[in-house]
Order: structure tokens, then sequence, then C-alpha cells
């Protein structure tokens, strides 16, 4: 709390030493009308949720595992915006606190070298015409040697330690990201999307490649070109129709 600059976001915390998931208390919280901001933390979850059904490895003490409720006003189909506009608030505290200049593969991985150290899973809790709230669950992997990962990790995570050679200050970094986050929402809310778009193309190692993308039931190949005025990818395919995706997994071709 003593590094914490914001107004709203983090001004109330509930700290857990283990927990299965901090999306869970998240949930619970924001139906019982928890305020705007609140802040669910743990030391560990043991049963860390990732985007997709995945699992997420969430090892005690070693990185941030958190989920933030926001309350912004805005309708459904604006929510995957909030994604984005999360995405690029984690990457800009990332690069102030450690230096490093992470990537963003859409929607919100973040990546250092390829390798995944920052992961969002954002989830809703909507009336048909309104988002009641938006539980951003932030993973981060901060303090990890090499060997603290799963095998089946090794080769496609990391953590900020692992990238800069030395311990990095968790609650600095927890403060930082929540005040990019105030920042880039408020921003959001008064100017729209369109400067967060700006910040999210500048970090993206996606537009311009070829990918592909894979959805539940679809599989895409195509060139991605931007992302669209809601936050959705844009790929124009390889017949030359532009789609525009909410979500899948993509693979950067090469
Ligand atoms: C992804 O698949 O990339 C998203 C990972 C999100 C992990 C975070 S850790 C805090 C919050 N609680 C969870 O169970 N998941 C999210």
């Amino acid at each position: 709390k003593k590094h914490l600059n914001t107004q709203t976001y983090g001004q109330t915390i509930h700290y857990y030493e283990t927990l299965e998931s901090t999306q869970f208390i998240a949930h619970d919280e924001a139906q019982n009308d928890a305020r705007d901001g609140t802040l669910i933390i743990s030391e560990e979850q043991t049963l860390g949720k990732g985007r997709m059904s995945r699992p997420w490895n969430s090892a005690y003490g070693k990185g941030i595992w958190m989920s933030l409720i926001v309350r912004p006003n805005l309708a459904p189909h604006q929510a995957p915006q909030m994604t984005l506009v999360a995405a690029v608030a984690v990457t800009r505290a990332i690069e102030e606190i450690t230096g490093i200049h992470p990537d963003i593969k859409w929607p919100n991985d973040i990546l250092i070298n390829g390798k995944k150290v920052t992961g969002i899973l954002t989830e809703l809790q909507t009336d048909p015409d309104r988002v009641k709230a938006i539980i951003l669950g932030i993973g981060i992997n901060v303090n990890q040697f090499p060997d603290d990962f799963p095998v089946e990790l090794s080769t496609i995570a990391t953590s900020l330690k692992i990238a800069i050679g030395s311990e990095v200050n968790r609650a600095k970094l927890i403060a930082k990201v929540l005040e990019f986050i105030e920042q880039y929402t408020k921003i959001y809310e008064t100017h729209g999307f369109a400067p967060i778009k700006l910040l999210w193309e500048g970090y993206s190692n996606t537009v311009g490649k070829q990918i592909r993308a894979v959805m539940l039931n679809e599989v895409l190949d195509g060139t991605a070109i931007g992302i669209s005025d809601e936050g959705l990818l844009k790929i124009r395919l390889d017949d030359g129709t532009i789609r525009g995706i909410y979500s899948a997994d993509i693979e950067i071709q090469k």
C-alpha cells in the first residue's frame, strides 16, 4: 500500500496466503457489490485458471496472482477493449519497473524474447445491455528461476527475474500496474479507444505477421492487419476477405 499512488484501484485489497483462484473470490465479491477497483491477491493459487480453460501455474510467492474488479461504464460489446487496456497498462508497468520492453501477443499475452511472462484473463458480469463488472485476472511471473517452472512450461514461459537477472520487488510492480490500469482506463473513458489502440499496436508482435488463428471450431490463416475499433483482431485471409475475431490462439508463422 505504501507504494500505491491511485485514487481507487487497489485501495481495497483482500490478501490471501492461498486460494484456489483469485478469480472465484473476485466474482463473489463483485456479485456482493464490491466497489470499483477492489483487488484480490494471493501468494499462491491451487487452481489458477488461464484462458481457454487452461491451468495457470501460480507457485507460492513467486509471482503476482491477482484479480481486479473494475466497473467502467461499458456496453458488453466493448469489453474486449478493456482487455487491451489492461494489456497495455501491465506492459507499461513492466517497462517502468524493469527497463525491459516486452511485446504483446494478441489479445493480451505479454512476452519477453518470445516467452510468456504475463497472462490476462478477462471475465464479465453483465446485464443484457450493460457490463456490471469486469474481473481482470492478471498473472505475472516475477521471481521464478528456470527450474521453478514445470517442464512443459520451460520452453514457453519466462519470468522478470530470468529476464533481468535479479529479483523484482512485487509490491512496487503491483502498485505500478494498478496506477497504469487506472490511468489508461481514464484515458479510455475520456477519449475512447483510439489512443489505447495506438499504444497497443506499438507493443504488438502480431500486427503485420502471417498468422494462424485457432478457435474452438475454426482455424483461419492470414495476415494480422490490426485491431478494430472494438478491439477485435483483424485478419486478411489468404483469399482476401477480412475477418474480425474475438478470441483465439494465435500462432505466428515465420
Ligand atoms: C492466460 O491464459 O494467459 C491468462 C492467465 C491468467 C492468470 C491469472 S493469475 C490471477 C487470476 N486468477 C486466476 O486463476 N487466473 C488469473
